[in-house]
């Protein structure tokens, strides 16, 4: 029986469908194979979950495999043919192998570095005439992720796509050590070719640099004096600061924070180019300094109104309501420069989740806390006034309305009614967020930047 089973595994390739046992439960999914590597003899899958996120692709041992029933690919001409290793993979050269190389090749070697590498992706799409490759919006994917031919090319921006890669569709990064935390990547990013597949990749906090070994992330320390991202402290209360670092002045903290965001946005592309971005960093102060816990990054000037390109709070601070300290963040700007924002397009899972619920609780946090008039008459606000006070833009909270199902038409106009439970809810949400941005901390004055004519 044994032999029939490693008969069939053995006929298993990439682009294979079957079902596959999920890593700490006793489910089994419908999933395609992406990688297949040999470690000492044993045989590992790189699976996707169909209909999952990719951040549950994993590499799986061959007995959670279910062989019975395999559908096998159709013939793909873009898949690189396996190694005599059995791991799929393109050919890289081997950067020399010193602790600092890795740095040190940052915008020098042709062919190591993550900007080279995605400058070379970049080119390899412009050859293909997809112009940058618009982030695909999830319902224009395939089931597999990749993206469905035709996918309307972006306009502005220097963007990168990394779905129709087969180097991409696989993490190549086991593990980050981060300060003080180890954090499993969810996705991958263009890391040089040096560290992938080691068991730990070192990256110091303060500047973001990436280094192969703990040595020589030690050695890298006793260099750096960084204790806080670089850039200008706009915003501190209590313990939580916010550091607004421009993607020209600081190239390389830009470019290394968006090597380090990619590890865990998967649906956005990276940002090749960091001139026309700002970064706003948020720390957690202790003793130690200004640790990162999350940031979102900002188009100096964007021609759709968004005020946030991308969003990350970093997995060990998830779930804690920073993702909503560093959205009404990004609101507090919006408003010092009196204007209405969004978030760029598509939003991730999470991404949407947060947006929702932040949404959510202003405009009814707004609603919930409007008076009766001198005669008892009922609160009266325009969707204008709400996009003033919230500088949420009118989609946003015209989708978000429709979507608590708050507004109804009522002898010929249209009404807000808040039911018992709604306000309910808006108070227990109000207990529950203790964090909130202090409009009277933040010291910032927002740049014209069309005015200045030059990022
Ligand atoms: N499952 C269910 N709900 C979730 C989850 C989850 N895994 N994560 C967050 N939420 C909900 C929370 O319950 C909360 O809603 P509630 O207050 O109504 O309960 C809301 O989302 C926000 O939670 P926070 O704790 O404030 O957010 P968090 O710090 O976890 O950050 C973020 C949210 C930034 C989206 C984070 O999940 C992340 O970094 N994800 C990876 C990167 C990403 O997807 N970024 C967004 C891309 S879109 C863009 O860039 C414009
Ligand atoms: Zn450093």
């Amino acid at each position: 029986m044994e032999d029939i089973v490693s008969e069939v595994s053995s006929s298993i390739v990439e682009g294979c469908r079957l079902s596959v046992k999920m890593r700490n439960t006793d489910d089994s999914r419908l999933a395609e194979i992406l990688g297949i590597k040999d470690i000492k003899g044993q045989k590992y899958y790189y699976v996707h979950y169909i209909d999952f996120n990719k951040r549950l692709d994993d590499w799986v041992p061959e007995d959670y495999l279910d062989t019975r029933r395999v559908q096998y690919p159709t013939v793909d001409k873009d898949v690189v043919p396996a190694t005599p290793s059995g791991m799929t993979s393109p050919k890289r050269t081997q950067p020399p192998s010193r602790c600092d190389s890795p740095d040190s090749a940052f915008g020098s070697s042709p062919l190591v570095n993550g900007p080279n590498v995605l400058q070379a992706a970049l080119q390899k799409r412009k050859k293909r005439k997809l112009g940058g490759a618009m982030p695909e919006p999830e319902d224009t994917r395939s089931e597999s992720g990749s993206p469905v031919p035709g996918a309307a090319p972006r306009t502005s921006g220097s963007l990168v796509s990394n779905h129709d890669d087969v180097v991409t569709r696989i993490r190549n990064i086991e593990m980050i050590e981060l300060g003080k935390h180890r954090i499993k990547p969810w996705y991958f990013s263009p890391y040089p070719q040096e560290l992938v597949n080691l068991p730990v990749t070192y990256i110091c906090e303060f500047c973001l640099r990436y280094k192969k070994s703990a040595r020589c992330l030690e050695r890298h320390l006793q260099k750096c004096t960084l204790t806080h991202p670089p850039g200008n402290e706009i915003y501190r209360k209590n313990t939580i600061s916010f550091f607004e670092i421009d993607g020209r002045k600081n190239k390389n903290y830009a470019q290394n924070l968006c090597l380090l965001a990619k590890l865990f946005l998967d649906h956005k592309t990276l940002y090749y180019d960091t001139d026309p971005f700002l970064f706003y960093v948020m720390t957690e102060f202790d003793s130690r300094g200004y640790h990162i816990v999350g940031y979102f990054s900002k188009e100096k000037e964007s021609s759709e109104d968004y005020n946030v390109a991308c969003i990350l709070t970093l997995p060990p601070y998830q779930r804690k309501g920073y993702g909503k300290l560093l959205i009404e963040f990004s609101y507090e700007l919006s408003k010092f420069e009196g204007k209405t924002g969004s978030p760029e397009k598509p939003l991730s899972d999470l991404g949407l989740l947060s947006y929702r619920s932040y949404w959510a609780q202003t405009i009814c946090e707004i609603l919930v806390g409007m008076k009766p008039g001198p005669e008892g008459e009922r609160p009266q606000i325009t969707i204008g006034e709400i996009c003033e006070m919230t500088s949420i833009k009118k989609e946003d909270l015209l989708s978000t309305l429709q979507y608590l199902s708050l507004i109804q038409y009522y002898k010929g106009q249209y009404i807000i009614c808040l039911s018992d439970e709604i306000v309910k809810q808006t108070n227990r949400a109000k207990e529950r967020r203790r964090i909130r941005i202090d409009p009277s901390c933040l010291h910032w004055t927002p740049k014209d930047w069309p005015k200045r004519g030059k990022w």
